[in-house]
């Protein structure tokens, strides 16, 4: 069978990498940026995941990369795995996801599964099928299998899931996904079956429970802060519980990345499109607008004004471990900051992230080291919870730095860390030096 996976970003790619290195069958990656075929062809993976380019690389000799159309032709089963972007409103933006519907239309010459990965607006899987088997020739079972991979570990979710979660019509559907999941079937992972409706749902409903966590224990953080408790001791006490759990409660600046700030929007949108109030999803949300905003008074105020203040921000992806920097709070912040006159120098220990910043800020000094985005600056703020910034020694900073203000928006130091420094975190009494 040819297995034909669209869209190659950390879905896609991830994807291709399971098919190839689990099956003996023909496996195309298409995607429709010629130059990001032309990297994959020349083994520039761009994604900052060791195993999965790894993998990919052991792989090469049997995955085809194209961005030619007649790739649509012979496949046994497709796997979208386009972008899905928030749109102004909050709905979700299907225009590449039904760019890719239409070509299956077009371009397929016979039957074919037609798997489902993007994060899709709800009721999609039902209209993908009536759309694909109306007038057809070819008939495509289509198969609701929303992606849960987090960036930095997309290879070992994608290898090794939780569970998986499969909106279908048939058993035939389902029998073909157990079939290329053997291995995780004999491994006992759960697989869930149910209507494309209810698959859907759970993907954004996980994802918008995971934000509402993380702005639930930033909002614990506001009140701790005003207590003088310290969040990080009361997560700790919260997360023993095997109820809750220590995942995802972790105080600071607020989520961001492709995922949870669009997906959140996208159950709003569609809660305000069916007359339900989404209070929950909502109040999260707001928490996650106005944490960076609160951050950023912290750092005004301790600064008093940023006005022609130097300052470094560490950390520009969203989280550490990936170079991407969608919806990261170092955007926010930097504009800020920038407009309220501060001089601005950046790092991220990832390449990719700091290109793309660098992109988006041109009056910024993007370094290519930690140690030159220090260098003579008043103040640093950490915005991501990186290896590099947690071995960072007050000895060293201080040697670099011209003031000695440190603003830690992930909470990666202990409120002892800093001796001789202004240390300001998050929902912990700040230790003014
Ligand atoms: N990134 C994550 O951590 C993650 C996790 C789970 C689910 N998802 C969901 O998976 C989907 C993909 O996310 P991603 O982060 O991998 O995306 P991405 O933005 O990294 O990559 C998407 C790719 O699709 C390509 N593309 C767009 N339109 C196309 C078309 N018509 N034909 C062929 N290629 C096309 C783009 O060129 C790009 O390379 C989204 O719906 C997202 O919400 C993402």
């Amino acid at each position: 069978m040819k297995h034909l996976v669209v869209g190659l970003g950390y879905v896609g790619l991830a994807n291709l990498a399971f098919l190839s290195s689990n099956s003996k069958d023909e496996v195309v990656g298409y995607d429709k940026d010629e130059k990001r075929i032309n990297d994959l062809k020349h083994d520039d993976y761009y994604l900052e995941e060791a195993k999965l380019n790894e993998t990919l690389y052991n792989e090469k000799r049997r995955i085809v990369y194209t961005s030619s159309i007649n790739a649509f032709k012979d496949v046994g089963a497709f796997y979208i795995a386009v972008g899905t972007p928030s749109k102004e409103d909050g709905a979700v933006d299907m225009a590449c996801f039904y760019e890719v519907i239409k070509d299956i239309k077009e371009h397929a010459n016979h039957d074919a599964y037609v798997v489902i990965r993007s994060t899709v607006e709800i009721g999609t899987g039902d209209k993908v099928n009536a759309l694909l088997n109306k007038d057809g020739k070819f008939h495509f079972n289509v198969i609701s299998l929303p992606e849960f991979l987090s960036e930095s570990s997309a290879y070992e979710d994608e290898m090794n899931p939780a569970r998986f979660v499969i909106g279908v019509d048939d058993e035939d559907a389902l029998t073909f996904i157990k079939r290329i999941r053997k291995k995780s079937l004999n491994d006992g992972v759960p697989f869930y079956s149910m209507s494309h409706v209810s698959a859907e749902m759970s993907k954004y409903a996980s994802n918008a429970f995971l934000a509402t966590k993380i702005s639930f224990i930033n909002e614990m953080s506001r009140l701790a802060e005003s207590l003088g408790g310290d969040i990080v001791d009361i997560s700790n006490g919260m997360g023993a519980d095997p109820r809750i759990g220590h995942s995802m409660l972790n105080a600071g600046v607020g989520f961001g990345g492709s995922c949870f700030p669009k997906d959140t929007k996208a159950l709003i949108y569609k809660g305000k499109e069916n007359d339900v109030e989404m209070a929950i999803n909502e109040a999260a949300l707001m928490v996650n607008i106005t944490q960076p905003l609160l951050f950023l008074k912290k750092i005004e105020k301790h600064l008093s004004g940023v006005k022609d203040k130097k300052i470094a921000i560490l950390g520009l992806a969203y989280k550490e471990g990936t170079g991407d920097n969608r919806s990261s709070p170092s955007l926010y912040l930097a504009e800020s900051l920038l407009k309220d006159g501060a001089i601005l120098s950046a790092y991220d220990p990832s390449k990719t992230s700091r290109e793309s910043f660098k992109k988006g800020f041109s009056s910024i000094n993007v370094c290519p080291s930690l140690d030159e985005a220090v260098k003579g600056v008043d103040a640093v703020v950490f915005l991501s919870s990186s290896k590099e910034f947690k071995e960072i020694e007050e000895t060293c900073l201080l040697k670099l730095m011209n003031g000695r203000y440190v603003f830690d928006g992930r909470n990666i130091f202990s409120t002892e860390h800093f001796k001789y420094c202004t240390y300001i975190s998050i929902g912990r009494k700040d230790s003014l030096r």
